[in-house]
């Protein structure tokens, strides 16, 4: 019975480390979601993994359609989604290359379909979000990043921003001032979505660049792929200390 659905972002369309046993088209209520869930075993776990981006890696963040795949994972079964995220590194402590095990969100998303409770309701409902990583699941996965002895930082601020263009240099001096340490694109809205439809979720997220102003000259492609390939390596030791505990 699948429990753990990893959603995998820019730089883990794949997993290599899953045992691939099948892979299901859904299609929900919501449309279609990024692509097939995949079915795997991996440490002896069940998982369902989705390509955030799609396989091809084709669907820009905005596009992502957040309530399809989430709705999609929780229909295979998955009562826990861990989220895997590139993001750009705000604060100076988190270097290009090294993970992130957030604890909080500030959403500058814009225009994106972000609650599953708009239509034929039989009453207005406002979800508790103070905490917007589920506590259980982001204890059991500082646990596995500890057991995978890799450097990491725990906690931190994602500011999720509308993307597909990065951010300029003041813009992420403001986000800094409000208190966030790194900056992503794909955060939100599906944290919410996830507590709207009541599954567990946390997140790693890979520093793939210094945010935009962070150091002096522009980010470039291939500095982002070089940083997000180095930081992959320690994404799916976590993954695997993860699967021990869960
Ligand atoms: N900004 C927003 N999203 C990102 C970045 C960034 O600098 N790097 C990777 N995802």
């Amino acid at each position: 019975m699948t429990t753990i659905a990893i959603i995998g972002g820019t730089g883990l369309t794949n997993l290599e480390t899953l045992d691939i046993l099948r892979k299901e088209v859904l299609h929900t209520p919501f449309g279609e979601a990024s692509g097939p869930v995949t079915h795997g075993r991996l440490a002896g776990k069940d998982v369902a993994f989705i390509a955030r981006h799609g396989y091809g890696h084709t669907i820009p963040p905005h596009k992502v359609n957040y309530r399809a795949n989430l709705w999609a994972l929780k229909s295979v079964g998955a009562t826990k989604v861990l989220a895997v995220a590139a993001v750009g590194a705000i604060n100076r402590e988190l270097t290009p290359g090294s993970l992130a095990l957030p604890d909080q969100i500030i959403d500058y998303t814009y225009g994106r379909k972000q609650t599953y409770f708009e239509e034929d309701l039989d009453h207005v409902t406002h979800i508790d979000f103070t905490y917007p990583y589920s506590l259980d699941l982001r204890t059991t996965l500082v646990q596995a990043a500890k057991n995978s002895q890799i450097s990491f930082y725990d906690g931190g601020t994602y500011g999720a921003t509308q993307g597909p263009r990065l951010e300029t240099a003041a813009e992420i001096q403001r986000m800094k001032k409000d208190g966030c340490d790194m900056v992503g694109m794909t955060g939100m809205p599906e944290a919410v979505l996830a507590r709207e439809l009541g599954l567990s979720y946390a997140a790693i997220t890979v520093m793939a660049n210094w945010a935009a102003g962070i150091e002096a000259g522009e980010i470039t492609m291939e500095d982002i792929q070089a940083n997000l390939s180095a930081g992959m390596g320690d994404v799916k030791k976590v993954i695997q200390q993860l699967m021990l505990l869960i």
